[in-house]
């Protein structure tokens, strides 16, 4: 790709989703919303899983369709888990080793946000730094906030059953630093972590 093309896709992304944080702006590839696994066999055979194959990362359409089956739009106009009231008001981070992203479903896109590597704050168990992908939910510390982040970490694990990828939600993280690194308002926390990665062979 040239700068010229290079330039226009930046463009093109900001335009969709809005200037942020130094402009950085990712439009994510279109996720695939239709076929995988039986709903059924899904379910059946959904596991945490807490060992990752390091070396081999997570591509952008698959990353796409883990944050759509987290907190996307679905065809029907509807967020990909109801929400109390349908407040929609849960937040979903992807953690990077140089920079902390904000998923904005409805346009499809990551938005940077900081030039933070915060996955330490999350790295209370080993296995934690092997994982390629960070997702980090954020909701108002109370019970239907939780109750979504539930069900988002679920979608997460049906379709990592489905796609025979390895997750696994975490509550052993920092909340209070990374409530506080992300500038968090309202009763808004950081509650739960969650790691996903292709398993280790
Ligand atoms: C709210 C919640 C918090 C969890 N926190 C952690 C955690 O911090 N670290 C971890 O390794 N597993 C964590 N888990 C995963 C559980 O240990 C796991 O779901 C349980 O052992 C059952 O295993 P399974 O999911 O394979 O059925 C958490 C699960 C839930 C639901």
């Amino acid at each position: 790709m040239n700068a010229i093309q290079k330039l226009t896709m930046m463009s093109c992304a900001v335009l969709t989703c809005g200037t942020v944080w130094g402009g950085e702006v990712k439009q994510l590839p279109k996720p695939v919303t239709t076929g995988g696994m039986p709903v059924m066999d899904a379910i059946n055979t959904r596991a945490s899983g807490r060992l990752y194959d390091a070396n081999k990362p997570v591509d952008d359409q698959t990353l796409s369709e883990v944050l759509w089956a987290a907190w996307g739009v679905n065809t029907q106009g509807k967020r990909t888990i109801p929400t109390a009231r349908n407040q929609q008001n849960m937040k979903l981070y992807l953690l990077t080793p140089t920079g902390t992203w904000y998923y904005d479903g409805p346009k499809n896109c990551l938005e940077k946000v900081n030039d933070e590597n915060l996955i330490p704050l999350t790295a209370t168990q080993e296995f934690v730094k092997d994982a390629p992908i960070h997702l980090l939910y954020v909701a108002k510390d109370d019970m239907w906030g939780r109750c979504h982040v539930g069900s988002a970490y679920q979608n997460v694990y049906l379709y990592a059953a489905s796609k025979g990828l390895s997750t696994v939600i975490r509550g052993l993280i920092d909340v209070d630093a990374l409530t506080a690194k992300l500038g968090l308002t309202g009763g808004e926390r950081a509650i739960a972590h969650q790691t996903l990665g292709w398993p280790e062979k």
